[in-house]
């Protein structure tokens, strides 16, 4: 699937989407997975910041809470609109443009960081995306990015549970064929069955790839690994049934921190 393709997808979810995470049906975002990657992120006051594939924005407001100025990108100009109306009625100093992260519009060294949250799997060509975040980070500069996570969100994912609905295994399979934008049809798991028959699922282009591809495409974008995250719950959090208990098993996201070399 090209670039085309894929922007036209994220489009047509972008409305449905901000819609329903701004009413928190994004459960896994918004008290797992963001919070941890929050935690991983060093101090950004005062630095400058790109944020890649932004959605509508939460990620980025949070950013600019932290005291960081913030460039936010996104394909899907409905996304874009969303994140710039609240920057519009409670300004943060965020400045929101329509881009495509594999051809970014900034010259060498713009940034001090750059972040990625859950957007990077969802690229036709995330190796061109990681080589201009790096083009466009100075060096010694580092981003962030958060992704499904290769091993246990492969092209296959089935959670197996106990007889209290607790998830106890999660089933993977296809971790080595490429989906090369095979389109899923989902809701968010917070959202209640009977709602399922009037809201449209979203469609979302799956690339999926395998955990040394990743890392080598990181390599090969001239960013050095220095941390890595696998956010869970934990034992005994009191989330069964939900996306989050699965995380007790195994992680649903892989988060990275690299940085750009010097030379
Ligand atoms: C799973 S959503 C995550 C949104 C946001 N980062 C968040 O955490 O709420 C993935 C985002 O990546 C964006 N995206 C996909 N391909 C992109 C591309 N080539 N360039 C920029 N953004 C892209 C989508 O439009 C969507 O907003």
């Amino acid at each position: 699937m090209d670039a085309r393709e894929v922007a036209k997808h994220w489009e047509a979810n972008a409305e449905g989407w901000t819609c329903q995470v701004r009413q928190g049906l994004d459960v896994f975002r918004d008290q797992l997975n963001s919070p941890a990657f929050f935690a991983m992120l060093p101090p950004v006051r005062g630095l400058r910041g790109l944020d890649v594939g932004c959605g509508e924005g939460a990620n980025t407001r949070q950013l600019a809470r932290l005291g960081a100025r913030v460039v936010a990108i996104d394909v899907a100009p409905t996304f874009i609109r969303h994140a710039a109306e609240v920057e519009k009625t409670q300004p943060l100093g965020l400045d929101y443009q329509v881009a495509d992260a594999m051809a970014l519009p900034f010259g060498p060294s713009s940034f001090d960081f750059a972040t990625a949250f859950m957007s990077l799997m969802d690229m036709p060509d995330p190796a061109r995306a990681l080589r201009e975040v790096s083009r466009v980070l100075r060096p010694g500069g580092f981003l962030q990015f958060s992704i499904l996570h290769p091993c246990f969100a492969p092209p296959h994912r089935r959670v197996l549970r106990n007889s209290n609905g607790e998830a106890r295994a999660i089933e993977v399979g296809g971790y080595f064929d490429s989906t090369d934008g095979r389109v899923d049809r989902w809701w968010f798991s917070a959202l209640k069955t009977e709602d399922r028959k009037t809201v449209e699922p979203f469609c979302t282009p799956i690339f999926h790839r395998t955990l040394s591809g990743w890392f080598t495409i990181v390599g090969m974008a001239g960013l050095v690994v220095e941390e890595l995250g696998e956010p869970t719950v934990g034992a005994g959090a009191g989330t069964s049934g939900t996306v989050l208990d699965e995380t007790r098993v195994a992680p649903l996201s892989l988060h990275v921190r690299a940085f750009k070399r010097w030379a």
